[in-house]
């Protein structure tokens, strides 16, 4: 076997393929903006944190360290256009929900509201935040999980009833088998 090396900074796409969520966040007047996010990742069962990679530079920063809360939405692969779409502009300069089918729920626990259309939604708090070189890591306490009926077995996806969004980087996705290999 030999390897090829590669830039450093490529290593990034050498983790992926990555489900793809939608971190939904609100302004002071309730105003939700969405954001794709890729680098997301658990931290703690007990209690219930996760990491997402947030770069200061971006709209959802902004309004999560004002509003202190967010949801987290992962797509399916029929969500590719939205994901595409969400990742690609930012809510300073537009209102992507207006242009966008996706509805949006009202959380029970959070400000931020949660997808309609998303295979899962989590309502996270603000638990705390670190810088992490070009993007801050911003840790979420899940306070709410929901996922649509009928996409589970036990605890776990059942990939014969749901195709998770993978994001394997530079535009291009692909999602999971029909079926489990071990
Ligand atoms: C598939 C995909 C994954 C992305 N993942 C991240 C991510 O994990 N962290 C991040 O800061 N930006 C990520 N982005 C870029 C942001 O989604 C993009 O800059 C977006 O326009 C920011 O929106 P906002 O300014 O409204 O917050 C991703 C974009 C795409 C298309």
């Amino acid at each position: 076997m030999s390897f090829i090396e590669i830039k450093p900074r490529s290593f990034v796409y050498l983790l992926q393929p990555k489900p793809v969520a939608i971190i939904v966040s609100v302004d002071s007047d309730g105003k939700p903006n969405g954001m794709t996010a890729a680098w997301l990742t658990p931290t703690s069962r007990d209690p219930p944190l996760l990491a997402v990679a947030i770069s200061p530079k971006r709209y959802t920063y902004e309004l999560i360290k004002q509003s202190r809360d967010f949801t987290v939405n992962i797509l399916d692969a029929s969500m590719v256009n939205e994901s595409e779409f969400f990742g690609s502009y930012s809510g300073k300069s537009i209102d992507k929900f207006k242009n966008s089918r996706l509805t949006l729920i009202k959380s029970k626990t959070v400000k931020s509201p949660y997808i309609g259309e998303a295979v899962t939604a989590l309502e996270c708090s603000l638990y705390s935040e670190h810088p992490a070189g070009d993007h801050a890591l911003v840790i979420g306490k899940v306070e709410k999980a929901y996922v649509r009926e009928g996409l589970l077995e036990g605890d776990i996806y059942d990939p014969s009833k749901v195709k998770i969004l993978l994001y394997l980087g530079g535009g291009k996705y692909t999602t999971t088998l029909d079926k489990l290999i071990t």
